[in-house]
Parts: C-alpha cells; structure tokens; sequence
C-alpha cells in the first residue's frame, strides 16, 4: 500500500465525537503496550505520528487516523491497564462498547498480541467479545523480533490454540522494528477495508 496522506482528524473521548462519513476503517485494538501505535507509525512509515511510550496506557482516547482520503485507521485505548479510578474505567468500558457494537464503519479489528507470551485473559475475553459481536479478526503477533525466527511458529500455534482462533481469522507475524510482516498485514487489512 503506497501511503500518500496520513493524519491525524480526532481524539475522541465521548461518542457525539466519533467522525461521521463514508469511510471503511479498521480498529487497532490490545494490551498497553503491545505495541498498537508502533504498529501504526510503521504502517503508515511516519515515525512519531501515532505517539508511542514506554509508559502503559498512555492512549486515553480513541484516535482517529485518516488515510490517502480512502480509510480510517482507530487506535483503540489498551486494555488491561487499571491505573485509572473505577468509574472512568467504567465510562472507557461504555465508550469501547458503544463504538463496537454500533460504528457502522467498522469493517474489521486488528487484535495485537505479543508474540512472546502466551495470550492473557484480557486478550482471549477481547476475541471472545468481538467475535460474540462479529467482527473479523485479525490477530497481529508483534514484536517478533524479540524471539528468534525458529520459534515463531511455536508461539503463533499457542496463540491461535489459547484464543480459540476461528477458522476464518488470519494470524500474521509483525515486527515494528524491522518491518517483519508489513506487506502480509497490508493485504489483509485491504480485504478487511475493501473486500
Ligand atoms: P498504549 O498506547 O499504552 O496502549 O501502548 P501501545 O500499544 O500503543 O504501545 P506502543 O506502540 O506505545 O509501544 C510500547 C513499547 O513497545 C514502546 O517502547 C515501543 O518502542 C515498543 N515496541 C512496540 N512494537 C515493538 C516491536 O515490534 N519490537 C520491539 N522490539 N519493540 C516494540
Ligand atoms: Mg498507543
């Protein structure tokens, strides 16, 4: 995919903000810190557009990311992060829920998984959750370049066996430090958008 514009539009905190439109979009969604805004800068290969940290949870807002004037890209706030006050991790949980049960736009996730470890209980009520909602599924297995080459197929194997991966979902191996798997993630992100 050649990216001729990519920007930022919204930081959405409530819904009534949620840009209205045509657009197919997929939604970048997982753990603080797996990696979703890397994930991003290096699709888009714009290093520092979306802001990545080392520090968990940083993304408080779904946000809004407009491409070649065709598709959205939504990162999607991590789950699993429990430094916030129970009552706005409860207005976050009505603002997730609202977004994937209604956005018609939506035309697929990306659910990202660190590929090193065996997928958390986060991640497989995540999957349940959007499947229970049905919506494809792309699982991005990232920062393989953390484990060397020969083990990736071990580790993709216990994702899929610990997710319960439908039939129908793809799994791709990705690395935002070296660009492992952009090209695959591409093609299935276009069927996703487009097909
Ligand atoms: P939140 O916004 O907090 O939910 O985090 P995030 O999922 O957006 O993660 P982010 O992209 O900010 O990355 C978190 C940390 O992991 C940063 O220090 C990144 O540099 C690092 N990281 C992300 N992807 C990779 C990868 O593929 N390989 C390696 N080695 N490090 C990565
Ligand atoms: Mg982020």
């Amino acid at each position: 995919m050649k990216i001729n514009s990519a920007e930022i539009i919204i930081s959405a905190a409530k819904p009534h903000q949620f840009p209205a439109g045509p657009f197919p979009e997929v939604a970048l969604s997982g753990r603080s810190n797996v990696g979703k805004s890397s994930f991003i800068n290096t699709m888009l290969a714009r290093k520092g557009l979306a802001r990545t940290s080392q520090r968990p949870g940083k993304t408080q807002t779904l946000n809004w990311y407009f491409i070649n004037e065709r598709f959205h890209f939504v990162d999607v706030p991590g789950y699993g992060y429990a430094k916030v006050s129970k009552s706005e991790r409860e207005a976050w949980g009505r603002v997730m829920e609202t977004y994937f049960q209604e956005r018609e736009q939506l035309k697929g996730v990306v659910q990202l998984i660190d590929i090193r470890h065996k997928p958390t209980e986060d991640d497989v009520m995540m999957y349940d959750w959007l499947k229970h909602h049905e919506h494809p599924v792309l699982i991005v297995a990232t920062k393989a370049d953390k484990i060397p080459r020969g083990k990736w197929d071990k580790h993709v194997k216990q994702i899929k066996e610990h997710l319960e991966l439908h039939t129908e979902d793809k799994i791709v191996v990705f690395s935002s430090e070296t660009g492992q798997g952009k090209e695959k993630a591409w093609k299935e992100m276009s069927n996703l958008l487009f097909g």
